[in-house]
This record gives structure tokens, sequence and C-alpha cells, in this order.
């Protein structure tokens, strides 16, 4: 796919199909993660794979799924995630880490898209339960948690109407992703021109 309509065609995935993810792709999506601009180059991230079925399991317990939906696109058990990449910070790495990860993470969710695989970049995660899960080092943070799979939900993208940008389930369970039409968010040269 051009890189174009691969930015634009991916949306998160919150149903997977249960088809597991072979392990040298997700250390691809990994190196993906690597290549990425990172603030004086001094790169603060470490990255786990968790493609174990009882460690996802219990990973998924730190998780919360499409806030503004809630808990309609929470993933069932026969819809989660088949894998996951846990991105973190070493905090005696002093950088800029958060927005490494931004740019390190827009790589994995590009480059799994790519190959046809479904993401999701998850945040609101309860970081104290997956350092103990993870058994992760104490001088680590953990900044986000990739859910990978092969999508089964073909969510859209549609220009917001007005500023309601709240993304909704419509009658057949497809879920629509609003966002800010361009002549909101564009000007020319000086602000304010259109
Ligand atoms: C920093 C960040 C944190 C996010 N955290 C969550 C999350 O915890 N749970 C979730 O379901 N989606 C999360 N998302 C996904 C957003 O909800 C999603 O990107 C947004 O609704 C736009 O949809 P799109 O990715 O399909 O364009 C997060 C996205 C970003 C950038």
């Amino acid at each position: 796919m051009d890189l174009f309509d691969l930015i634009k065609t991916r949306r998160s995935i919150r149903r997977f199909s249960q088809e597991k993810l072979d392990r040298n792709f997700l250390i691809e999506l990994v190196e993906a993660a690597r290549c990425a601009p990172a603030t004086a180059n001094l790169q603060p991230l470490e990255y786990i794979i968790v493609d174990e079925p009882k460690i996802c399991e219990k990973l998924f317990e730190a998780l919360s799924w499409a806030g503004h939906v809630r808990p309609k696109r929470n993933p069932l058990p026969n819809q989660r995630p088949v894998a996951y990449i846990v991105v973190l910070a070493n905090s005696e790495i002093k950088s800029n880490a958060p927005v490494d990860a931004a740019a390190a993470i827009e790589n994995i969710l590009l480059a799994a898209w790519g190959k046809g695989v479904g993401s999701c970049w998850l945040g609101a995660i309860d970081r104290m339960k997956i350092l103990q899960v993870l058994d992760i080092d104490e001088k680590y943070q953990v900044d986000s948690v990739v859910a990978l799979g092969k999508p089964d939900e073909k969510p859209v993208m549609e220009d917001a109407k007005g500023d309601d940008t709240k993304y909704y389930l419509d009658e057949k369970d497809v879920l629509h992703v609003p966002k800010r039409a361009m002549a909101k968010i564009l000007h020319f040269n000086k602000f304010g021109s259109k």
C-alpha cells in the first residue's frame, strides 16, 4: 500500500481475530520502533514483546478500552489482542521519553498495518500492575502498551461535525472516528488565513 494510504487507513483496532502473530514479525515491529527519531539520539526506550497467552491474559487486566463507548469496545474473550509490545523508558537516560515513545509507537502501528495487522495504542493503563506482571526493573517507566492482532472490525474515519470528536458506534456496531476537518486545522502562511 502507498504510504499515504497506509497512514489514512490505519485505525485503532479493539476486536481481533485469534490468529497468532509470528515472533519474527513482532521483532520486526520493534526494529521499526528502533528506527524512529529520538531526542538528541539518546534513546531511552526499551520494549517487551508479550505473546505468551497466559501473560497476555494478565496484561489484559491492566488495560482499558475506548472510554467514549465503554464498555462496548472492551474486547470480548475471543476477540482479545494476541500479542503486545510494551514500551519502557529507562529513567537513567535523561531525555524526552514520552515524545520519543510517540514517534516509535507510530512506526509500530504503521509497520503493523502495512502487513494487515491491527493495533491499538494504550495509554490508559495500570502501570503499577504492568511493572509487577512483567517483573520490570524499578528504573524503568511503562510509557504505553501496543495491542496487536489481525483486525476483526473495520472502524471508519470521517470529518468531525463541528467540534465533536468523540468516536461512536452506529446501529451496525461500526466504530466511527471523527477527525477535525482540514478547514478547521490548516492555515497558510499566517494564522487565520484559510
Ligand atoms: C497517547 C494515546 C493513548 C491512547 N490510549 C488508549 C487507551 O488507553 N485505550 C484505547 O482504547 N485507545 C487508546 N488510544 C487510541 C485512541 O482512542 C485513538 O487513537 C483515537 O480514538 C483515534 O482513533 P484512530 O487511532 O483510529 O485514528 C490512545 C491513543 C493515543 C495516541
